[in-house]
């Protein structure tokens, strides 16, 4: 195909389940916008088998790989160089190929934010809102407090994992941890970060309307069927919601970016996804 490499780049996506992984589509995507020929599949692997399969990945010739659930921990120790934004979240989602091994990233939390300048949503003095406090919120405390709001109100059913993040990150910014069932207090918030597991589980995610302003916004890490609950309680109390679609390409844009140098623009591969 004219303007396009002559040989695709090898990368796949590692996880478990992978199968229904929307990676393969979107990069190819990327590559059709960028003109470099992309080879993306998608790999099942069990985490103790992750050290094997990216080896032979590498030996066919992979150059770069996104993991996702359950193996972005263990991703960590098959690096011989992790990036800090990597080692401070303690999970992986890029693998670059190096001569001295794999080197590892964290796009997830910069996803996130751009994903929220495509929204408009500028975080600049303003209230945050996260409940939640496992895996997924650890990866994105860093960037969002880069973003120079007021304050983030950490808020989880298990209090102790909320105050652990939010020491771990306290240095980079106004951050404080609550109990969920305790709200963020006095001060009502401008933007409520849904990052729980409870659309996977199917359990229920008690929230209080009162805990935002009447002009505030909800952004869900979530989509698709697991993002339907949440979006529910949206609709039901006259909060704007977004889905964590742009997200996901969000990170992908950034990890392709990290392989091959070129930043896909985001738009217009959502707008196929959606389509
Ligand atoms: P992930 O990697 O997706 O973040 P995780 O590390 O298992 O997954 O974390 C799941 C998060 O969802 C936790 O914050 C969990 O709260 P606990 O720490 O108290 O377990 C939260 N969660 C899951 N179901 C929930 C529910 N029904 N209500 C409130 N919080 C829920």
């Amino acid at each position: 195909m004219r303007g396009r490499t002559a040989h695709p780049i090898k990368l796949a996506v590692f996880g478990q389940p992978v199968a229904h992984s929307l990676s393969p589509r979107i990069h190819r995507m990327f590559g059709e916008q960028t003109g470099i020929a992309v080879d993306y599949k998608a790999i099942e692997s069990e985490p103790d088998e992750l050290a094997a399969r990216l080896s032979a990945f590498r030996e066919d010739g992979g150059c770069g790989a996104n993991l996702t659930v359950p193996l972005k921990e263990i991703g960590l120790r098959l690096c011989s160089a992790i990036e800090p934004v990597a080692r401070r979240a303690r999970a992986v989602n890029t693998l670059k190929a190096a001569e001295d091994g794999w080197h590892g990233y964290n796009t997830d939390g910069a996803g996130l934010v751009l994903d929220l300048e495509r929204l408009g949503l500028d975080l600049a003095g303003k209230r945050v809102l996260v409940v939640g406090a496992g895996g997924a919120v650890a990866g994105i405390l860093e960037p969002l407090l880069d973003m120079n709001p007021e304050r983030i109100c950490l808020l989880n059913r298990t209090p102790e994992r909320a105050r652990r993040l939010a020491d771990k990150f306290a240095h980079r910014g106004h951050i404080e941890a609550a109990a969920l069932e305790d709200g963020p207090g006095e001060m009502p918030c401008d933007l409520l970060i849904q990052s729980t597991s409870a659309g996977h589980t199917g359990t229920t995610l008690t929230l209080d309307r009162q805990w935002l302003t009447d002009e505030a916004s909800a952004y869900d890490l979530n989509y698709g069927a697991v993002h339907a609950a949440f979006a529910g309680w949206c609709r039901d109390n006259d909060l704007p919601v977004h889905d964590g679609l742009g997200m996901l390409v969000g990170q992908a844009a950034l990890a392709f970016e990290t392989w091959t140098g070129r930043r896909p623009a985001i738009s217009p591969v959502l707008e196929k996804l959606r389509a």
